[in-house]
Order: structure tokens, then sequence, then C-alpha cells
């Protein structure tokens, strides 16, 4: 058995993750309550929250286990905040030298990326591997609030970056809009919701459609040109038309996404599948959206499931397993670097 421990930003996540037979539970607790008064995540307090609920926590898996001990530990080395990052990494090692197996650090976005392949674990362990060969190379988009990735996976543990945000990722430019919109943090349900009523041609915002050779993501100018839209417009007008608008602003976003995935897309015709994982994954007009460019270009589209799209802890554990299979044991020790670097480190007795 696999434990899986994330704690790389405000959620405090543990999972059980049985080799053979898939996940045996998963168990989050969201500190959303306590940062939305702070319109963002305050790092020393989502820590000291850590510090609180993952030992706390500990109690869930009793049952699970059964009286058993795991026989490896997988936790978010990063990227993530520095000292939140350090609570699971403390906990790790500890309860690897109570139960004196090996704790190994994951990269939290190699662990997003493999996310949507979770699925086919799940259904049938035994032919995991058969299946996502024929998935590869695998085209896949990471939106979260944190980043904002197009990348290529061609084999578990060859991850190879496409195209990066040069500035906001589309997460934290949703969360960004909403907040000028008045709507509370997180705002990307909130958006989303509103948008369900709004039309998406009541405002034109921008979605950086610079030139075809550039591969990179860009949101800045969105958040901009909707602050100054609103410096120019009555309160009473946003206030009537906030379906309106979260509609137009989610459809930039979205867009903005999408144009560099059929550029990809166009530029290599080899990829066998796409895929979208991320805190944004759950948006209901991304996933129509790529899922709409996969039927297009004949592609298999896979996404996380919405349990697995924001921060947790079965994707670590599912990540840890997957590369340790794939890559030998003394991988360099890089886990924070970048998504392309190995992540995992030896193990700590
Ligand atoms: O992956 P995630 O849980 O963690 C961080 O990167 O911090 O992503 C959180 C992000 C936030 O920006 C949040 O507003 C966004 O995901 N998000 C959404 C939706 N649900 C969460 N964005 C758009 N539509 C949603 N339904």
């Amino acid at each position: 058995m696999i434990l899986g421990i994330e704690s790389s930003c405000d959620d405090s996540a543990l999972a059980l993750f049985d080799p053979v037979t898939g996940g045996k539970g998963h168990w989050m607790s969201s500190q959303v309550a306590l940062h939305e008064q702070y319109g963002g995540v305050v790092p020393d307090l989502a820590s000291r929250e850590h510090l609180a609920n993952l030992p706390a926590m500990l109690r869930l898996l009793q049952e699970p286990l059964g009286g058993a001990s795991p026989d490896t530990i997988f936790y978010t080395a990063g990227p993530g905040l520095a000292p939140c990052l350090a609570m699971g990494k403390t906990l790790a090692q500890a309860l690897a030298s109570c139960w004196e197996c090996p704790a190994y650090g994951v990269n939290h976005l190699r662990a997003h990326a493999y996310s949507p392949f979770g699925d086919f674990f799940q259904d049938s362990p035994g032919d995991f591997s058969t299946r996502v060969e024929k998935l590869l190379p695998h085209l896949g988009l990471l939106a979260s609030g944190g980043n904002t990735l197009l990348y290529e996976i061609t084999a578990i543990g060859t991850i190879k970056i496409l195209a990066e945000t040069r500035d906001d990722a589309a997460g934290e430019a949703i969360d960004k809009g909403a907040k000028l919109l008045g709507l509370p943090y997180p705002g990307g349900p909130h958006i989303e919701r509103l948008a369900e009523n709004g039309d998406s041609a009541y405002h034109q915002f921008p979605i950086g459609q610079n030139r075809q050779q550039d591969m990179f993501f860009s949101f800045s100018g969105l958040k901009t040109s909707l602050r100054y839209y609103l410096e120019t417009q009555p309160e009473e007008t946003v206030r009537q038309n906030l379906s309106h608008l979260c509609a137009s602003y989610q459809e930039a976003v979205v867009q903005g996404l999408a144009l560099r995935i059929k550029q990809a897309i166009r530029r290599n015709r080899g990829f066998q599948s796409l895929g979208l994982c991320g805190g944004v994954a759950q948006n209901r007009r991304l996933r129509k959206v790529m899922a709409d460019i996969a039927e297009n270009a004949s592609l298999p589209f896979l996404v996380a499931r919405k349990e697995y799209c924001g921060d947790n802890a079965a994707m670590i554990a599912f990540a840890g397993l997957l590369e340790r299979a794939a890559l030998h044991e003394n991988a360099p020790v890089r886990p924070s670097l970048s998504l392309t670097e190995q992540s995992l480190p030896k193990g700590h007795r």
C-alpha cells in the first residue's frame, strides 16, 4: 500500500493507493474558508493549518490500513509554497521512520499531468501500460491557480514542456478577474456559475492572439483590459450585466488556452491523445471546448475526474507509483525545479 501526502498550497490531503487494485481512498481538508477573507492564500497561515490538519487526518487511515502500515510514502516535494511543502515532507519523513519504509518526493506538476490517466489504472491496473502506450505521445494542458503549461508526454517519466505562461496562470487570471468583479476567492467556481446564464459575446476581451510562432500563454493583458473596462462602466451597469461579463471573461480565458492547443496540434500531427488537468479543468466550458478540439483532430480526450483536478494526494501517490516503476531508483534529486526534471529523490529511512 502506498501513502500519498499533498501540502503544496492550501489543501491538506492524504490518499491510500494499492498498486494492484488502485485507489483505496483519499481525504482532503480545504482551507478556502480561512484564506477567503484575505482574497488569496497566506503562506504562513496555510502552513500552520497543514501542521494541525495533516496529523489529525492520519486517523482516517486506520480503518483502510486495517493494522498494516504503508510500504512506501510519496509526498509533494514541489513546486509550491515552501513552508507548506516543509509540513508534508516532515510528516512523510516522520512516518517513514516509524513505519520503516522509504519516503520519496514527487513533482506536483508531473502528478497533475498523469491524473487524466488515473481512470485507466482504476479500471484495469493489469493492462494499464498497454492502454497508455497507445495514447502516447500525449498532448496535455495543465491549468491551475499557479501554473499554465502545455506539455507532451512521450513515455511515463518523460514530459516535455511545449508552452508556459509568461505572466499569470489561467486560474490566477480568473481569480483576479473575479476579484475585480467583486466575487469571492477563489473566483473560478463563481465565474463559471454566473457565466452559465450570461452571453459570452457581450464584451470582447483580448485572448492574447500573438504570432503563430510564439508558443506561450499570457493572461495579464486580459486582466488589465477588464480593469480598464470596469473603470469606464457605471457600477449599476456592471451589477446588471455581471453574468454577461463573467461569460465574456471566462470565454477569453478558454479561447486563449484553446488557441495554443490548436497551434500545438497543427505543428505536430503525431499526438495520439489530448488531456486536461489542474483546478481550472473543472470548468465545464473549458472541458467542452477541449473535447471539441480533440474530436476535430480525431484524438481521444482524457480529462481528470473533477475530484482529481484540484490539489489532491491521490495524484501524488499515483505519480509516485508510475514514475518509480519507470525511472531508475536513484533519479536526480531535483523535485521542485521543473516539470521536465526527474523528480524522485532517494528514499529516506
Ligand atoms: O489546482 P488548484 O486546485 O490549485 C492551485 O493551483 O492553487 O487550482 C485552483 C484554481 C483556482 O484558480 C480556481 O479559481 C480554479 O482553479 N478553479 C476554476 C474552477 N474551479 C476551480 N476555474 C474555473 N472554473 C472552475 N469551475
